[in-house]
């Protein structure tokens, strides 16, 4: 058994160097072999058979198929007879290897336009064509197809004296990503190769050593030809002898000016280091010679990460995570069938991608950085939402293990203090000294009107501290000062974990742990100082970097939303629709109707109307996770959705998406996100989705109470329908909407951020009541649904019944507008300020 049995490969360029080695390695593995070769010389001067006869004898000497095809790629007759020599030779084509190549180096002041044309004609030209026939062909037969280009190491890092050659070979690269893109919707899939071996070609071309052979190339076009590479498409991996590796085009983050005056070319000198910047420069660490690196404190976190792994709270979830952790590498996790693996490379095709910096790995690691917090403060970003929520119960650090095993790497095994072993260890009268300094920014003036006191603190294991309250003000000094009102009496330990939060002052006072001879000005401290942890940590760890070289002043960090990110937009990528993906969204959502579902239908199916959520997610979370946005994650509403359906997506569509920012409102309670999403098909809008994304202010904001829904008699009802959510709904829907929040999932995990338990998708709710509409509005025809807008009153819990009734607004220009709610079985309206509108 091939690897290529019954299927039919096309090499260009194979009578001699690389191509013949591809061409004699398919046909060994099974392939009927198209062996195309103009025979002409280096330069692509003359023409001959003798070159593409040779191989197909070798090819059929040693028992395989072949046909020779002596066409130049170039002209369009020759590219369609090549594979017009496939299709009558062997029944059609599967796989096209575009190799043909010739060479007319000279430096570009030196190069004639002739030479130029015959390089760019062959390289670009040929690949062109041959792309274009081949995938005009594999789509007619309907099974899919490989292209495996030939770039050069010229075309995409450059050489002397070829600058034709490169912009051809640069051009492959282009062909291949454009290609991949376009013919992903006939399952073809193009990837690029960019070889280097001893050839006629390269044989007087130093650069090039002897022991590079050009058998060695053929075994990675093999791969990608193969269904090993299945999925696998638009990407370029160098060969150089033994070694493969992958050629990427990058962008770096680079500089974003706020509003709309243009840069200035002033004003880009001024940032263009930073704009050029590419990594950011790593922490200076002025680290004696046993301190460990960044980089081995994550080598080692990411060696024994398989141990902190709780394989119960990882049930159902496959993902292979990269970390770009910067100041140390990349690393991956695999986590498959409730097991855990990890690499110190990026190794596989990511399903979420993670970048954050050592400093705050290594913290998250020994718990000294809250994950959450980080990520909110964009000190974390990950690419896809759902792998970050799984992360964080699916890993639980344990800080002592972690300890312990950076104390071996260090070589003083189990003896060696906590972490950050270079800092000054402070006693625990340090650590009073340093929170008393700051006492007076945890003092709450309005909280405080009219007491006066003067509490002398006497701690056990630092000494007495003294706190003057008056007027509105306060002053802490160490000793004790002046006549008290009361005397507390505790352990510096407790005062500190007080400060820390993390004692309980009510708790210990009542345990006698504290002792105070005045009740009232306790109560008073009690309210009157709210201790920051960050501040004390802050101090705490400014005198543990010592005070003969205070760290320098950080500067104030931004907070709140960023109304400057009014306008931003993002993109969503591409995305090819699979009938499969809308079948099962359409299932998940308990929608039997046959637009969806019946391939017989005319027209054949559709997506449901819903489904292009699916499509924004990535680029909606994207946009909400931009660090310069500063959204609370934690503390985000979907509010509002309201979707306007241009034209129906389909199963094959190529689609394109795109978000934007469209406005940030200021409310009482907190700011709203108005996030507007498309969904591109040729260029045309097929769909809009607007979200409606609130992020809760700290304080409580005056409930405003929603305007009374109108009276039911006063509506001219249309139709009532009840559906109930089945107690599986939200794993269905999690699967086929890729919403996989535990929220939905996790019982504890969503009883833990304050919800009843497991809560089904807003949008699950919404594409209930939009097929309440189609059913019940629009004869039973999704595409008669022009808009769907809802208003995500309350949660809506597995094993509800919901009751969706709609009424009439008005009637304009044959669009009828449906005002519709949604109540549960306890009549609490879970979706208001329903819209439809339908056409006639
Ligand atoms: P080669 O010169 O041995 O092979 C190229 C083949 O293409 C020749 O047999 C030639 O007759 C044929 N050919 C030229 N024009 C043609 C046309 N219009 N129609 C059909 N066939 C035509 O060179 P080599 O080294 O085997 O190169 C193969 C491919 O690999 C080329 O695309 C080349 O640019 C590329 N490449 C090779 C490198 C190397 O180190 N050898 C480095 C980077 C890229």
């Amino acid at each position: 058994m091939g690897l290529f049995d019954g299927k039919v490969a096309v090499i260009t360029g194979a009578g001699g160097g690389i191509g013949r080695c591809h061409a004699l390695a398919f046909a060994a593995e099974g392939a009927k072999v198209i062996v195309n070769d103009v025979g002409g010389a280096r330069d692509g001067t003359g023409t001959g058979e003798a070159m593409a006869e040779r191989v197909v004898e070798e090819i059929r000497t040693a028992g395989g198929e072949a046909a020779p095809n002596f066409d130049s790629v170039c002209t369009d007759e020759g590219a369609q007879n090549i594979i017009k020599t496939a299709v009558e030779a062997f029944g059609g084509v599967d796989i096209i290897v575009n190799n043909a190549g010739i060479l007319r180096d000279k430096t570009l002041m030196k190069l004639e336009l002739d030479n130029w044309n015959a390089v760019l004609d062959v390289h670009a030209k040929g690949t062109f064509l041959l792309m274009k026939y081949a995938a005009l062909q594999m789509k007619e037969q309907g099974r899919g197809g490989k292209i495996v280009n030939t770039s050069s190491y010229a075309g995409l890092k450059g050489n002397f004296g070829q600058s034709n050659y490169a912009c051809a070979k640069a051009g492959i690269y282009g062909l291949t990503v454009v290609g991949a893109l376009e013919l992903a919707k006939h399952d073809i899939q193009v990837n690029c190769i960019a070889p280097m071996a001893k050839t006629r070609m390269t044989e007087d071309i130093a650069m090039v050593p002897d022991e590079m052979k050009p058998e060695q190339i053929s075994p990675m076009v093999l791969f990608l030809a193969s269904s090993h590479a299945d999925g696998m498409t638009g990407k370029t991996f160098g060969i150089h002898g033994q070694q493969i590796f992958e050629y990427e085009m990058k962008m770096n983050d680079g500089v974003k000016k706020k509003g709309d005056e243009l840069w200035t070319p002033t004003e880009i000198a001024e940032k263009i280091d930073q704009i050029r910047l590419w990594e950011k420069p790593a922490p200076a660490a002025a680290a004696p010679a046993r301190e460990l690196t960044p980089k081995d404190k994550c080598d080692a976190i990411f060696k024994y990460l398989p141990e902190f792994f709780v394989a119960e709270k990882a049930s159902g979830w496959t993902a292979t995570i990269h970390f770009k952790v910067d100041g140390a590498g990349d690393y991956t996790i695999n986590v498959a069938d409730g097991k855990c693996t990890t690499a110190n490379s990026a190794e596989g095709t990511p399903t979420c991608v993670v970048s954050l910096d050592a400093a705050t790995f290594t913290g998250m690691a020994d718990q000294s950085v809250n994950p959450v917090k980080a990520f909110m403060e964009g000190k974390i970003k990950a690419s896809n939402m759902n792998d970050m929520m799984r992360f964080q119960p699916a890993f639980k650090f344990d800080p002592a293990k972690v300890e312990k095993v950076m104390a071996k790497l260090q070589g003083a095994a189990a003896a060696a203090p906590a972490a950050a072993p270079a800092k000054k260890a402070l006693t625990i009268e340090d650590k009073c000294d340093a929170i008393f300094e700051v006492m007076p920014e945890f003092f709450v003036a309005e909280k405080a009107a009219g007491w006066t006191a003067n509490v002398h603190f006497e701690l056990d294991g630092a000494g007495t501290y003294s706190l003057a309250v008056g007027d509105g003000k306060c002053t802490a000094a160490k000793g004790a000062e002046g006549t008290p009102t009361c005397v507390v009496k505790t352990t510096a330990e407790i005062f500190v974990g007080m400060a820390e939060m993390k004692v309980n002052p009510v708790k210990s006072f009542m345990e006698g742990k504290i002792k105070a001879s005045n009740m009232n000005d306790m109560m008073r401290f009690q309210s009157g100082f709210k201790f920051a942890p960050d501040k004390v940590k802050e101090v705490m760890a400014k005198l543990e970097g010592g005070s003969s070289a205070a760290a320098p002043a950080e500067a104030p960090k931004p907070t709140g939303l960023n109304f400057d990110m009014i306008g931003h937009s993002v993109s969503g990528g591409y995305s090819l629709v699979k009938a499969e993906e809308t079948k099962a969204y359409a299932a998940a959502t308990n929608d039997e109707n046959a637009a969806y579902s019946d391939d017989e239908r005319e027209g054949g199916v559709i997506a449901p109307p819903l489904f292009p959520v699916k499509l924004l997610a990535d680029g909606l979370f994207k946009m909400l996770t931009d660090g310069d946005l500063r959204a609370d994650m934690g503390r985000l509403v979907h509010g509002e959705q309201d979707m306007i359906f241009h034209a129906p997506i389909k199963p094959g569509d190529l689609v394109s998406m795109r978000g934007d920012i469209e406005d940030i409102i200021e409310k009482s309670s907190g700011n709203l996100i108005q996030a507007l999403g498309k969904v591109y098909r040729d260029g045309e809008l097929v769909c809009e989705a607007r979200s409606g994304l609130f992020i809760r202010g700290k304080k409580k904001g005056d409930k405003k109470a929603e305007a009374a829904p109108a009276e039911a008699e006063e509506r001219d009802e249309l139709f009532s329908v009840e559906m109930t959510v089945d107690e599986d709904q939200t794993y269905r829907y999690a699967e086929a909407s890729g919403d996989k929040n535990p929220i939905h999932l996790d019982p504890e995990f969503a009883k833990a951020v304050g919800l009843p338990g497991i809560i089904l998708h807003g949008l699950c709710t919404m594409a209930f009541t939009g097929r309440a509409v189609v059913e019940n509005a629009a004869g039973g025809d999704p595409l008669r649904l022009r808009r769907l807008k809802v208003r995500f009153a309350k949660p809506v819990l597995p094993g509800d019944t919901l009751t969706t009734t709609g009424w009439k607004v008005e009637e304009n220009d044959g669009v009828l507008s449906i005002g519709f709610e949604t109540k549960n079985q306890d009549g609490v309206a879970v979706i208001t300020k329903g819209l439809a509108e339908v056409t006639g």
